[in-house]
């Protein structure tokens, strides 16, 4: 059993990511060390519930706790206030009160949806977020954002509420299907030109190894991105700062998305798109050398991306744009890259030049 710990510190709300290998057994454990009420809301999604639900039981039932089990079904779509409902209407017939807590077992639509479910249910119980997404376990676990869907808007109605820990046993990627293994490296990539450099050349020499979910290097990946996200949020909890560099790739990522329906592209295919995109902005805009630009875009042309981006419409991208809520003023609002572990926010770019970065998007991503 391999365990490393990393800490979110939040003053009274700190808490740990556990990163390993077969922590499994430990689990039960690890809520009771944390005070964890007796009552537990086990929430998972069906895929994620056939593989491991019964032993992640069993690790809390061995350590004395209740568990209710409530599987919904996997997919974005399920991220909405419908799901939310019918969750608490599960909960409120299992006879779950103000002495539980929250579980969230899968990917991050599982983390946001539980999360939400945990910070409203009963004004709010403890969350425990086990990710089983490497998306989920480099970045949506940690930071407390949770959120459902609506209608008019991806993430519009939510809360921040962090979690009591955070379980990452790197074992739980075993099943994971490869599309989701490309969407964990676009926040991982997203990483290293941000924030660390050293992680960007890690990523360079080791991208097979990624790839194929060596555990050890994965593990490594897991705990560096651990640790620069726990860093930022420690430092800017409600994204009023410098946590918005989290947001490099997602201006124009989340409009691909939004242009896609959120059936096109998933959330890592959008923003190693929207990397491109972004950072031939910071190249046009004087704020990246050429050098550097050359080398993030190798990186991201070496990640097998699946893509149908050739079916989106400029102008349904343009579109989405404009009605994204980071963009309220009328200004779209960009974090770019002034060198690999670096960025600044442009404050107003101007959409000619977005234009122009959408065509050098597609021009650039390799055609399989
Ligand atoms: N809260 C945040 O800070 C934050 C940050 C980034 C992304 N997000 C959100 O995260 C969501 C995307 O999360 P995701 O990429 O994890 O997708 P996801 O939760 O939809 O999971 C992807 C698919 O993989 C399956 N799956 C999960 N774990 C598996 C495993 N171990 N083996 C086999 N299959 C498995 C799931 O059933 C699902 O079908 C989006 O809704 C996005 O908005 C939130
Ligand atoms: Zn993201």
């Amino acid at each position: 059993v391999i365990h490393h710990e990393i800490q979110v510190l939040l003053g009274e709300r700190s808490y740990s990511i556990h990163v390993g290998a077969g922590m499994e057994a430990d689990l039960g454990l690890q809520c009771r060390r944390n005070g964890l009420p007796g009552h537990l809301a086990l929430i998972t999604d069906r895929t994620v519930g056939s593989l491991y639900l019964r032993a992640v039981k069993k690790s809390l039932v061995s350590a004395g706790y209740e568990v209710t089990p409530i599987v919904v079904p996997p997919g974005e779509k399920e991220k909405s206030l419908t799901r939310a409902n019918n969750i608490f209407t599960q909960m409120l017939k299992n006879g779950i009160g103000r002495k539980a807590a929250v579980i969230a077992l899968g990917g991050g639509v599982i983390g946001d949806l539980s999360g939400f479910v945990a910070a409203t249910y009963h004004r709010g119980l403890p969350l425990v977020q086990i990710p089983t997404t490497l998306l989920s376990q480099v970045d949506s676990s940690i930071g407390g954002k949770t959120a459902v869907n609506h209608p008019l808007g991806k993430n519009m109605i939510g809360a921040f509420h962090q979690p009591v820990f955070v379980w990452t046993d790197v074992q739980y990627l075993r099943t994971l299907p490869k599309r989701e293994v490309v969407c964990g490296l676009g926040e991982i990539v997203k990483y290293g030109v941000i924030l660390d450099s050293n992680l960007f050349s890690f990523i360079e020499s080791r991208l097979d190894e990624i790839l194929r979910l060596s555990e050890e290097t994965v593990m490594h990946v897991q705990a560096v991105c651990s640790s620069l996200k726990a860093a930022l949020v420690s430092q800017d909890e409600r994204e009023l700062g410098k946590r918005i560099i989290l947001n490099y790739g997602h201006t124009l990522g989340h409009a691909l998305e939004a242009a896609g329906q959120y059936r096109l592209l998933k959330h890592g295919e959008a923003v190693l798109m929207g990397m491109i995109g972004e950072n031939y902005l910071a190249r046009e805009m004087g704020l990246l050398s050429k050098p550097d630009h050359d080398r993030i875009l190798d990186l991201i042309r070496r990640v097998p991306l699946q893509h149908k981006a050739g079916r989106l419409l400029k102008s349904a991208i343009m579109a989405a744009m404009g009605r994204d809520k980071k963009s309220v003023t009328g200004k779209k609002r960009f974090v770019l890259p002034v060198r690999i572990g670096e960025t600044t926010i442009a404050e107003s770019v101007p959409p000619e030049l977005i234009q122009d970065s959408l065509s050098y998007l597609f021009e650039s991503l390799p055609s399989r």
